[in-house]
């Protein structure tokens, strides 16, 4: 794919973009919000240098550990030849035998990684280079792909490498705070708001926020305390991959702000937002992952630890994780001052970051009750939130929104570094599964993936960023727990 053929392809892909979010973006999130059409606008292609000039042809040559049976990538070219059964024979374990046995994928390691490989060449089409951030889709969004990226990166660094993911990770560092451009405005509010590149000063933005169009994204903050929590865990991902300590230290930056968003409301916890109104389950799970992965990698390492077991301790009392095991999306806050579950929808990002959090938190503290813990809500969130093995968003028959899409991937990504832990038959055949099921039934023909991962990919319009990184997550999840 050349750059000039990447460029063609958002100019063809704008008017697209624009129909199909501005058709789907009633809200559907949180409750007692009133419903809202997105406002979207679709960058130029002037505007829409493209980072990822060349497809990198899936080149590497893989070997397989015989500890583990994943997949080990050298540099060498050629292309893997193993078959299930030979991978059965290397691993050497009647465990991943069975696995194999019951899992009813038939692609091989290197498949995965060459769909990956395709699906993120698609997915480029849509990164703007000046913004840093992908079009078609919002802020945090963008945290969610760039994390997405680190893992490949992490499962494959041979292909990572040779599609310059950390090229990604640097342009975006550099492009995606700077303070210029109320076009960075790409936020939620309640509900959530997007606004893109060409869509003019600080449209979509409620005026409440619209400093942010003048304050830009400095620090990679917005008003959000989610939304300042998924950019963390991206910029430790990328830390991870690439050893960069700018990133670890921005993290660390993000991660202080996140601290003034707790109080003592419902015994403690953090807020979603700056307003002080709604304690939820999300902000506070990536508070948890924040801190927990801190302490396996920052120099102050006591202190988030105990940060992260404190806000665990709240999290398992709070409420939030109801009888069946699953986790609603927040709490209601009652005239007594007291809080109860709000009953609302248990989404599929909510079973997800908590099981990276607590899969963290294990690692830095040894108590292996944490991850008995992760294992019964991954179990519970699969059983609740499939259908024929295959995850589904209780929304996605209705229309999802513009939020959603993006979920999926989230519960995918968590319940992947789980099964790194835990290594169980039946976590691995639903991540195969799932991945066979985007690639065979959810694709277009040029490779982008929809919400909807029994298919077809335009069954709630045509794919866009969020969707094609949150099936993204599956693939990864399916390269690296092979
Ligand atoms: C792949 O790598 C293995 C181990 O280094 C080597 O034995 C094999 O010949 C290589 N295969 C190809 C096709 O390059
Ligand atoms: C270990 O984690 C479990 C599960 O959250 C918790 O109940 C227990 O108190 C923890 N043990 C210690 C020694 O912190
Ligand atoms: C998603 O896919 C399943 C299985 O094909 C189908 O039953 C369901 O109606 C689909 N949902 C939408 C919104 O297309
Ligand atoms: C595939 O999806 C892209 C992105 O939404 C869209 O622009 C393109 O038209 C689709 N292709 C087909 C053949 O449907």
């Amino acid at each position: 794919m050349s750059s000039v053929s990447n460029i063609l392809s958002v100019a063809a892909l704008g008017p697209a973009l624009f129909a199909s979010v501005t058709a789907g973006a009633a809200h559907r999130r949180c409750a007692g919000s009133p419903s809202q059409t997105a406002g979207f606008a679709v960058a130029t292609p002037e505007t829409s240098a493209i980072l990822i000039a060349s497809s990198a042809v899936k080149s590497s040559n893989a070997s397989y550990s015989a500890a583990t049976g994943r997949p080990q990538h050298t540099a060498a070219t050629g292309k893997a030849s193993a078959t299930l059964t030979g991978l059965a024979a290397a691993a050497g374990t009647s465990t991943a035998a069975s696995a194999l046995a019951s899992s009813t994928a038939t692609a091989s390691p290197d498949d995965y990684s060459s769909w990956t490989v395709s699906a993120i060449d698609a997915l480029q089409n849509w990164y703007d280079e000046d913004e840093g951030l992908w079009l078609s889709t919002g802020w945090w969004n963008a945290a969610n792909c760039l994390t997405m990226l680190g893992d490949f990166y992490a499962a494959d660094a041979s292909d990572a490498e040779s599609l310059d993911i950390s090229a990604i990770f640097s342009n975006t560092y550099t492009q995606a705070q700077t303070s210029d451009s109320s076009s960075k405005v790409r936020r939620k509010t309640l509900p959530r708001v997007h606004a893109v590149p060409g869509a003019g000063p600080a449209r979509g933005v409620s005026s409440g926020l619209s400093h942010l169009a003048e304050r830009g994204f400095a620090g990679f903050l917005d008003d959000y305390y989610d939304d300042d929590g998924w950019w963390a865990l991206a910029w430790i991902r990328a830390y991870d991959v690439t050893g960069t300590t700018e990133y670890l230290a921005m993290a660390e930056s993000i991660f202080s702000t996140m601290e003034t968003g707790v109080d003592d409301t419902c015994g403690g916890g953090i807020w979603w937002s700056t307003d002080d109104t709604y304690k939820n389950a999300i902000a506070n799970e990536l508070y948890l992952a924040v801190a927990a992965s801190l302490a396996n990698r920052a120099s102050s390492a006591e202190t988030y630890l105990s940060i992260a077991e404190g806000q665990w301790a709240w999290f398992q009392n709070s409420g939030m994780i109801n009888s069946d095991n699953l986790i609603n999306d927040g709490l209601t806050i009652n005239s007594d001052g007291t809080c109860t579950n709000n009953g609302e929808t248990t989404w599929s990002y909510n079973q997800g970051v908590i099981l990276g959090g607590l899969l963290e938190l294990y690692k830095a503290n040894g108590n292996a009750s944490l991850v008995t813990e992760a294992t019964t809500i991954a179990e519970a969130a699969i059983d609740a939130l499939s259908v024929d093995g295959i995850l589904h968003e209780s929304c996605e028959d209705s229309g999802c929104g513009g939020d959603v899409p993006q979920f999926k991937g989230i519960f995918m990504r968590n319940l992947q570094a789980l099964q790194l832990q835990v290594e169980s038959d039946s976590f691995r055949t639903f991540i195969l599964d799932n991945a066979d099921s985007i690639w065979n039934n959810d694709r277009n023909s040029s490779s982008y993936l929809g919400t909807n991962w029994s298919g077809p990919a335009d069954s709630a319009g045509s794919p866009i960023a969020s969707m094609q990184c949150s099936a993204l997550d599956a693939l990864v999840a399916a390269v690296a727990v092979y």
